[in-house]
C-alpha cells in the first residue's frame, strides 16, 4: 500500500500547491504545431554551452571515489569567500561564513525544515515570487505569508524572511537603501533574513547589490544569509552548484544537520565551482548574449503592443497586454511562442506574462519575426 493510499498517513504532497506547469501543456502543444517549431520562452533554463574551463575542471575531478564533505574542500571555501569579497564587496568573510549547497532550489525548499520551523511559525516572501519559497514553508507545516513591503509585516511568529533581488519573475531590483532598511528591520525584530541573489550578475538597467555589502549589513553578518547559484551566471543548472554566505551561527547549524542528513555537493561539481568562480570572462560573454536577446525581444514585444514593467535585471521580461495572462499565453502560443503566465508567481501576476531570455539566438530571432 502506498503512502497515498494509507489511511494513517496524510501524504506530504497534499500540503503543496498544484504543480502549475501541467496547465501550460495544451498551449505548448499549440506552439509546437507551428510550422517552424516552438520558441519556448516559458522556463528560465540555460541553453548555451557550459564554458570549457568549467567542463575541464569537472572532468579533471572525475576520479573521486571517496565521499565529499558537506562543507566542501578548503579550495572551494576559498573560492566562495574570495568571490563574495571580490564580486559582492563582502568584507572579512571566513570559511565559517560560507557553505556549498546542492542547488539553490533544494536549499529554498528544505531550509525551513532544516531550521526546525513548523506549525505556528511564519515564512514570508514577496507577493510575486519564485514558487519554491511557499513550497518550503508548506513542506514543514509553517504558514506562508506574502508581502509588498516586508517592513510592514507583523513580526509575531515570523521566523524566516525571504528577499529576492533581482526578482523572479519581475526582474525588479531592491536598491541599497531599501535593502539597508529591510536588514535593519529584520534585525530589530529578530527575524532571520535569507536573500536569494541568484540573478545578481544579470543587472541591465540596475546594478544589483548584495545584502552582504558593508553599506547594507554594516560589516556584520548577524541574522543575514545570501543565497547564490551558478545555474544562471555560468550555465550550470545541470550541475546543481550553489552556495550560501553570511551568518556563521546559522550556517554552523545547517552544517551540523547536513553532516547527519547528507546533501553533499559532489566532488566534481565542487571542482567545477572553483573554476567557475575564478573566471569572470565567461560571465561577461554570457551576459552579452542575454543582453542582445533581451534588446531584440523587448523591442519586438513593445512593437506588438506589450508594456514591460520592472525587468531592470534577471533573465526575464515581465510583460502585459493589459488582459488576463492566459489570453496572452494563448495569443502567443498561436504564434508558436510559449511564455509563462504571471499567475504562476502569485495572483498579483494575473495580467502579466513572464518571457525568458533563455533561448538560442536563432529561436529569439524566430520569436522576433513572429511578433513582427
Ligand atoms: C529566484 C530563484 N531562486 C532559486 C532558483 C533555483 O536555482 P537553482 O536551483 O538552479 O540554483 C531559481 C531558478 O529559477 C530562481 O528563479
Amino acid at each position: 500500500m502506498s503512502a497515498a493510499e494509507s489511511p494513517a498517513v496524510t501524504p506530504v504532497s497534499a500540503r503543496l500547491p498544484v504543480f502549475p506547469w501541467d496547465r501550460l501543456e495544451p498551449y505548448k502543444a499549440t506552439a509546437a504545431a507551428h510550422l517552424d517549431g516552438i520558441v519556448d520562452l516559458s522556463v528560465g533554463t540555460p541553453v548555451d554551452p557550459v564554458p570549457e574551463l568549467i567542463r575541464a575542471a569537472l572532468v579533471g575531478a572525475a576520479d573521486t571515489p571517496g565521499y565529499p564533505t558537506v562543507w566542501g574542500t578548503p579550495e572551494l571555501r576559498d573560492a566562495l569567500t574570495g568571490w563574495c569579497g571580490r564580486r559582492l564587496g563582502a568584507r572579512d568573510l571566513a570559511h565559517r561564513n560560507v557553505q556549498p549547497v546542492v542547488g539553490s532550489k533544494e536549499l529554498v525548499a528544505w531550509l525551513p525544515t532544516q531550521l526546525g520551523l513548523g506549525p505556528g511559525d511564519r515564512v514570508a516572501y514577496p507577493r510575486l515570487a519564485y514558487p519554491t519559497y511557499e513550497v518550503g514553508a508548506r513542506l514543514c507545516g509553517a504558514e506562508p505569508v506574502v508581502y509588498d513591503d516586508p517592513t510592514a509585516l507583523d513580526p509575531a511568529g515570523l521566523k524566516l524572511l525571504w528577499l529576492n533581488s533581482p526578482s523572479n519573475p519581475t526582474g525588479r531590483v531592491l536598491d541599497q537603501e531599501e535593502l539597508t532598511r529591510i536588514v535593519a528591520w529584520a534585525r530589530r525584530h529578530g527575524v532571520l533574513l535569507f536573500s536569494d541573489e541568484c540573478y545578481l550578475e544579470l543587472g541591465w538597467e540596475a546594478d544589483p547589490v548584495s545584502v552582504l555589502h558593508p553599506e547594507v549589513c554594516g560589516g556584520s553578518y548577524e541574522g543575514i544569509v545570501a543565497v547564490h547559484s551558478l545555474s544562471k551566471r555560468s550555465n550550470l543548472a545541470g550541475y546543481r552548484a550553489a552556495f550560501v554566505a553570511g551568518d556563521a551561527e546559522v550556517l554552523g547549524e545547517l552544517l551540523r544537520i547536513r553532516k547527519h542528513g547528507g546533501m553533499m555537493t559532489p566532488a566534481p561539481v565542487q571542482a567545477a565551482t572553483v573554476a567557475a568562480l575564478g573566471d569572470d570572462a565567461h560571465v561577461t560573454a554570457q551576459r552579452a548574449r542575454y543582453a542582445a536577446r533581451r534588446t531584440a525581444l523587448r523591442g519586438a514585444l513593445e512593437a506588438h503592443g506589450f508594456r514591460i514593467e520592472h525587468s531592470e535585471a534577471s533573465l526575464y521580461l515581465w510583460a502585459t497586454r493589459d488582459e488576463p495572462c492566459w489570453d496572452t499565453v494563448a495569443h502567443l502560443a498561436a504564434l508558436g511562442v510559449l511564455v509563462a503566465p504571471g499567475d504562476f508567481y502569485g495572483e498579483a501576476g494575473a495580467r502579466f506574462v513572464r518571457v525568458a531570455l533563455t533561448a538560442t539566438d536563432e529561436r529569439i530571432e524566430a520569436a522576433v519575426e513572429r511578433l513582427g
